[in-house]
């Protein structure tokens, strides 16, 4: 299939692995690059800029083909090396980076400098606006369904992403509850040009995650996700588990007073004991509500090349049989 997102990035189909903290490893990345979409690793996963360097090296010698690095500006405790990581990404080579959280107005400069492209994520029609304004070659726009970091506006795809097709001239993904081929032709008959996919990744073969989490994915129903940090306006949906379950016990005992000191032992450090160690019920991680579609644990490949195959039975057989022509 050719969208203007596979023209862009050089890949064969419009589907792009989303970073994800503990998950964007090498190993997956190469898996979905491989399989002709766009693998990212996660540079934040990698605690200092020279063991992202490693794992860039890692990722080139299992794909030839592009793959890109997540580059998450979020509110931190403490703020990385950013600076550092950009220098391990442009030195390793990396033709394409993926941003989110804050605005990377201040990190573009020696980004294009490096002909990288840049693909922000963002969760608002006016932040999209404000990523085509600064440069950016493309965006990324994640509904309130999304795995992660929805924002706190709460406009789901089904009007986020027309909205975005409205305003905006550069190439757009649809982020946030894509799963199949359904997914796919919906996101491109509402004007995205190509899918992003966090969640339905995570439950793969290749995915370098303990098994307990690939399981509470395919277990989970669209009414398990979470909600958590809302007041804190740093708003995460996760997987719904005891540890979710104390955390936004804390948040009603403190209403508005609620600040992140009060959580922090509940928040951070969660990901290494869930996604290394299988401890789902630890706390909160990442979870998007379409974890309702996700029934299996397929490879790589074959998930890619199904959506592929549905996506293309669905416009010829489907879709083209109701059109009026075809009814005639
Ligand atoms: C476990 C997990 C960790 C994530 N970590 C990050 C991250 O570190 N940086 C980021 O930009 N997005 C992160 N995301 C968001 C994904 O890249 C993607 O935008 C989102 O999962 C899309 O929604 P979906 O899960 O419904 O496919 C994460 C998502 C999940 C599920």
């Amino acid at each position: 299939m050719r969208t203007r997102i596979t023209e862009l990035l050089g890949i064969e189909h419009p589907i792009v692995q989303g970073g994800m903290h503990f998950v964007g490893l090498a190993e997956l990345a190469a898996a979905v690059s491989n399989a002709g979409g766009l693998g990212i690793i996660t540079a934040l996963t990698q605690p200092t800029p020279e063991l992202l360097a490693r794992e860039i090296a890692r990722c080139r010698e299992m794909t030839g083909r592009p793959f890109g690095v997540n580059l998450t500006f979020l509110p931190a405790f403490a703020e990385p090396p950013y600076a550092e990581y950009i220098q391990a990404i442009i030195e390793g080579g990396v033709s394409i980076v993926e941003t989110a959280g804050r605005n990377p107005q201040a990190h573009l400069p020696a980004l294009k400098a490096a002909g990288i492209k840049v693909i922000h994520k963002c969760t608002s029609v006016r932040h999209a606006l404000k990523a085509e304004a600064i440069g950016c070659d493309a965006v990324s726009v994640d509904g309130f369904e999304c795995g992660g970091h929805p924002g706190e506006d709460d406009v789901p795809n089904f009007i986020l992403l027309p909205r975005a097709a409205e305003e905006l001239k550069v190439p757009f993904i649809a982020s946030g509850g894509m799963a199949d081929g359904r997914s796919l032709v919906a996101a491109l008959a509402l004007g995205a040009d190509g899918i992003n996919m966090g969640t339905r990744f995570m439950a793969t073969r290749e995915a370098p995650i303990h098994d307990n989490v690939k399981r509470a994915i395919v277990a989970a129903s669209e009414l398990d996700t979470r909600l958590i940090m809302r007041s804190l306006r740093n708003t995460e949906r996760v997987l719904k588990n005891a540890g979710v379950e104390r955390l936004l016990e804390t948040e009603r005992a403190k209403g508005d007073g609620l600040t992140i000191a009060d959580i922090f032992e509940q928040v951070a450090g969660i990901y290494p004991r869930v996604m290394r160690e299988g401890e789902v019920d630890a706390g909160a991680w990442s979870c998007g509500m379409v974890a309702g579609l996700i029934h299996d644990v397929p490879p790589v490949k074959d998930l890619i090349d199904r959506i592929m195959r549905e996506a293309d039975g669905i416009i010829r057989q489907r879709l083209s049989g109701m059109s009026r022509g075809a009814m005639a």
